[in-house]
Formats: structure tokens, sequence, C-alpha cells
């Protein structure tokens, strides 16, 4: 026998007895970005390279070392995406749906880091993104957030914590680089090397070194908030009066600066300290430049995107129970009834019934099988034509019907299942 190949590391299997979760947030997902008018935009998984190296930042760890890159066989240079942003930009523009237009997109899938695996982090990864385009004030800023919040209520999670700063604008922010970058010369003596490097080529993401031996330096660095222009900051108290009167509890933390470049004023970032050093289960924010930056007409935007590995870790913790997807009848055709039983797990199906069928063996492992199938009635075919039905699960027994009969029992008993 030759080796067994194995999945590339990083990348999962989502195997049938994990999907339930999955399946749970996803549904409640697309029914919570339905009710804040987000429709949902699906686009290709593999992007130019130049437009995350333009967006994301030459700078970013994302571009530096955690894309994967190829050129395909024309010799284009392509990535598979790191992120959903970048796309969501590039096909409003290259579709003219951005223009002078108020859009809000939602998207979910797949996306690629070279990252170190560890729990919570992969190297694929599922992210729900929002996106919404056309509006510049605060107002929606704090939408988003709502909305974050009623996705994580309606599933149950709790024991979040939201973190919200202001970059301000790149004014605003070059202003502040410099002086930071001053600031931290001052102090180079107690830099790390990944934040020596980062002086020289990215400095705000000092502020996000999780190495403690740098906690002072960053503690006492000037902080961002104290160099922020005025409609930056009249932006940023807006928001914060807007999620007080929503009732959402949130801390200010001047630190957060996020690993993408693209962001200008709101930053936020939904925490949990249930997952070990991957913290962040959604991040996002305000990137008012990045659809000039990358052709377009000057037009405000705003999104955040939710790591669903993490959050549904959060909801095998709590006390959320899975989507369920047993089928509710298992036909059980004894030995040499197979057509019969088609006929009949077709005329179910018909009327909205889940219907597993099985094909071959001994009766007696068929009712085996249908127990463990998590059926809610079992179906036999009994040798005169008529059906007997086994209530599994409830305390209803075994009963013996005429064909139509049995289906009429079986539809009235069951709820279709919908979408
Ligand atoms: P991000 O912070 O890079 O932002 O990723 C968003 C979320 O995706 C993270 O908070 C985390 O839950 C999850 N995530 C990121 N990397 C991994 C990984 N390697 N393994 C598992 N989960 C991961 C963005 O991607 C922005 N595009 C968000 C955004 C949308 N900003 C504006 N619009």
């Amino acid at each position: 026998m030759s080796k067994a190949l194995q999945a590339v590391r990083g990348m999962n299997d989502l195997l049938p007895d994990a999907l339930g979760y999955w399946r749970r947030v996803e549904r409640t997902a697309a029914g919570v970005l339905r009710a804040y008018g987000y429709r949902e935009i699906r686009l290709p998984v593999v992007e130019r390279t130049e437009l995350f190296a333009r967006s994301i930042g030459a700078h970013t760890d994302i571009v530096e070392k955690e894309m994967y890159t190829f050129e395909d066989r024309n010799g284009d240079r392509l990535t598979l995406r790191p992120e959903g942003t970048a796309g969501c930009v590039r096909a409003g523009i290259e579709n003219g749906l951005l223009h002078n237009q108020i859009q809000r997109w939602w998207y979910a899938g797949p996306m690629f880091r070279h990252e170190r695996p560890q729990k919570g982090r992969y190297r694929q990864f599922h992210q729900i993104g929002v996106e919404a385009f056309g509006m510049a004030g605060p107002e929606v800023d704090a939408e988003q957030i709502l909305m974050s919040a009623r996705l994580f209520a309606e599933l149950g999670v709790d024991g979040l914590r939201l973190e919200i700063n202001s970059l301000g604008t790149p004014e605003a922010r070059a202003a502040y680089r410099t002086r930071l970058v001053e600031y931290l010369r001052r102090r180079f003596d107690a830099l790390d090397d990944d934040s020596r490097r980062r002086l020289e080529t990215n400095p705000l993401r000092v502020l996000d070194s999780k190495n403690p031996a740098m906690a002072a330096v960053i503690a006492e660095a000037p902080s961002l908030l104290d160099h922020l222009d005025a409609e930056s900051r009249a932006h940023f108290e807006k928001l914060q009066e807007l999620l007080r009167t929503a009732g959402v509890a949130f801390t200010v933390n001047p630190r957060l600066v996020r690993g993408l470049d693209y962001y200008t004023r709101t930053v936020f970032e939904w925490l949990t300290d249930r997952l070990g050093a991957q913290s962040a289960v959604c991040a996002g924010g305000r990137y008012d430049g990045l659809v000039e930056l990358l052709g377009g007409r000057p037009t405000p935007a705003v999104g955040f995107a939710i790591g669903l590995e993490r959050l549904v870790e959060l909801l095998r913790q709590g006390a959320a129970s899975a989507d369920d997807d047993a089928p509710q009848v298992y036909v059980a055709p004894g030995e040499g009834a197979a057509e019969r039983a088609l006929a009949l797990a077709e005329a179910l199906r018909a009327r909205g019934c889940s219907v597993e069928c099985h094909f071959g063996g001994s009766l007696k492992s068929q009712l085996k099988r249908a127990d463990r199938s998590g059926a809610r009635f079992a179906v036999l075919l009994e040798s005169d034509g008529r059906i007997a039905v086994k209530d599994l699960r409830g305390g209803e027994g075994q009963q013996s019907f005429a064909y139509d009969d049995a289906l009429n029992y079986l539809a009235g008993r069951l709820q279709p299942r919908g979408g």
C-alpha cells in the first residue's frame, strides 16, 4: 500500500459531524445581514497580487510574508485572497457600482494566509465579511457594530468585549507616525528585533506587539488619539455617543492599530479570552481612501470580517446547539424491496420530508442504523403492501398504515425542512 497523502498544514477538513455549528452560524448570519439591508456578493478566490500589495500595504505582515502567491501559466502574478475587502473594492470599481451609490454587501468564504498554525489560526480559514460604500458619517460604523453584536446575541455567544479606536486621516496619521518614530528611536535599546524592523517599515505596528518585554515602551508611547484632526475627533466622538445610546459597551483602546494599512478613522475588534492567543473574533473599520487608491472615485467605506473558525469554536464551548441534519425518516426496506423503498422515499420527499433510504443488509442491521441516524421515524415495508411506522424518539411505538395513510401521517407529523 502506498503512503496515504495528508492535507496541507493549516488547512482543515470540515467533516459532516462538525458542520452543524457552521450551518447554524451561516444561517443566522444570513438572516441578520438581510435584516440590515446587506446583499451577498461572491468573488473570485484568486486576484492579481498587486491588488493586495496596494491595498493591504507592501510593508504589512500579510503582504511581506503570508500570501500564497504564484505565477500562472501566462506568467501573471496571482495570489489566493488573504482577505475579502480588496476584492470587493476591485469588483465595485470594475462593475461601476460604487460611484455616487450606496452599497451594503456581505460575503463568506475561504481566505488564505501562510501564518504559523495554532489553535484559532489556520492557513485556510473562513470569514463572513461586510462592506458598506458611500456613507461617510459614523452612523453606519455604529450600525455595523450593532449588526455584529446582534449576530453574536442571536447565536448565544457572550463574553465578547468591544474595543474601538480612531486612526484619523492619513495626514494626521503621518504626523503621528513622525512623532512615534522619534519616540521609538529614543527607546531603541528597549525594542525587540521585530519592533526594530517595524520601526523602519511600519512603525504603528510596533504598538501591536504582543511581546511582554515591549509593554512599557508601548504604554509610554505618544497616543494616536492626541494627534487626531478635528474632523476625525468629532467623527469618533459621535460614534461613541451612538454606541452609548444604543447600549453597546465598549472600551477605547488607543493602541488598537490593525494589521492592514487601508484603515482611516474608526477601527474596532471584538475580542474573547476563551481562544488562547487568538483573541480577535471579528475586526474591521473604515477605509475611506481605498477606493481611490485602487483607481475609483473617492468613496467612503467601512466594513468588518468575522473569523468563522473562531466563532464556531466559541459556539461549541457554549450552550448553543448545532443545526441538526439528521434525516427525519429512515426507510428500512428489509431484504429485496428496494423498488418499493425508492418509490416511498420519493413520495415522502415530495411532501417535504427528509429521508434516508437504506440499501442492502438485513432488516435488523437496518433498524440499528436507523436508530443511529438520529431519524425520528423508521419506516418498514410490510409484505401485504402496508407500511409500518416506528417512532424512534417519541412514545408512539409502531403503527401499521395503508400506503397513503402512512404518507399523510408522516407528512403531518414532520415539519417540512426549510432552507
Ligand atoms: P483581519 O483582522 O485580518 O481583517 O481578519 C478578520 C478576522 O478574521 C480576524 O479577527 C480573525 O477572526 C479572522 N482571521 C484572520 N486571520 C486568521 C487565521 N489565520 N486563522 C483564523 N482566523 C483568522 C480583515 O481581514 C479585514 N478584511 C476586515 C475588514 C473588512 N475590514 C474592513 N472590511
